[in-house]
């Protein structure tokens, strides 16, 4: 399989376990605000890295799988909380109306704490000796030193003046959290050594600032249809994005360098981590 079958065959696995998780006594609103927002598409890039993690450390992917589902869970509340009028006010998102146009912002709220809650009882029920560690990673991503921290520094720093330590510190939270814990949390589950843990979070961390570099460069320059939100908010809402700090061109550079650091940080590591190499790369292209 090339890169593209295994990423569409990880992507498949990823979207029917998704699909069917059953909310167990969920009130019928609840579930369907919960499953527009999380069943809406998205590239399910953090899913897929803990199943491609989990692999290349010699792990079985099946039980890697109800993780998979929990980062996509966290990220999708990630995402419905972030376009809230408090925050972000988007009305866009995976080309759909955001969740709160759809559903009113009570319930927007309660789907996010619902898909937040339910990854951590997925987590919670899988029985691999290493689950416990696994969960502790994307508990601490997803928290106050990690997502929230970048989330609050965005959305407070709004209007001020970006500097590059600052923006880099946003970056890591708010993005970085989310993209590193789904590799660490693939390989633990499989039982990596230090070492691979170690190139993981490497890998990880440049991988998640390319990723929100070149967010913030579609952003002003992407193609509104196929990024499904709308663009140019960032400079309307005074956000403090990469590109704003050091300039167009320079962030394009700057990407490339930190893809080139997530890959050297992982060719060091004696597994096969072709396809976590290659999913770096396309980030570095990518359009949507
Ligand atoms: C969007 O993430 C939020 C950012 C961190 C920029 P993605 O671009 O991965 O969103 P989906 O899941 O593919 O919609
Ligand atoms: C979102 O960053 C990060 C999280 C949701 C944690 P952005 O606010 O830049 O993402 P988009 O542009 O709305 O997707
Ligand atoms: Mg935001
Ligand atoms: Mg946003
Ligand atoms: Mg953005």
């Amino acid at each position: 399989m090339n890169f593209k079958q295994q990423l569409n065959a990880y992507k498949t696995q990823v979207e029917h376990a998704l699909a069917a998780l059953p909310f167990e006594g969920a009130p019928d609103k609840l579930k369907e605000a919960m499953r527009y927002s999380l069943l809406s598409g998205g590239k399910r890039l953090r899913g897929c890295l803990v199943l491609a993690a989990c692999e290349a450390a010699g792990g079985n992917v099946q039980s890697a799988l109800p993780f998979a589902c929990a980062v996509e869970m966290i990220h999708a509340y990630s995402l419905i909380h972030d376009d809230l009028p408090s925050m972000d006010n988007d009305t866009l998102r995976r080309g759909k109306p955001t969740n709160h146009i759809v559903f009113g912002e009570g319930m927007a709220i309660l789907a996010g704490d619902g898909l937040l809650s339910h990854a951590f009882e997925v987590m919670a029920a899988v029985q691999n000796e290493n689950a416990f560690a696994a969960l502790s990673i994307m508990a601490r991503a997803a928290g106050v030193s990690g997502m929230l921290c970048g989330q609050t520094l965005d959305i407070t720093l709004e209007g001020t003046q970006p500097d590059a330590h600052t923006v880099r510190k946003i970056h890591l939270g708010k993005t970085a959290a989310l993209l590193t814990a789904p590799v660490t949390a693939g390989f633990t589950l499989a039982g990596a050594d230090k070492d691979t843990l170690t190139a993981g979070q490497i890998y990880g961390e440049n991988l998640g600032l390319a990723f929100q570099i070149v967010d913030d460069l579609l952003d002003l320059e992407g193609d509104a249809a196929l990024m499904g939100k709308t663009l140019g908010k960032d400079v309307q809402e005074g956000k403090l994005t990469w590109p704003a700090c050091v300039g167009v061109e320079q962030a394009r550079q700057d990407a490339a360098a930190c893809i080139d650091k997530a890959v050297q940080a992982l060719k060091t590591l004696p597994i096969n981590t072709a396809f976590l190499q290659e999913m770096a790369l396309s980030t570095l292209h990518r359009v949507q």
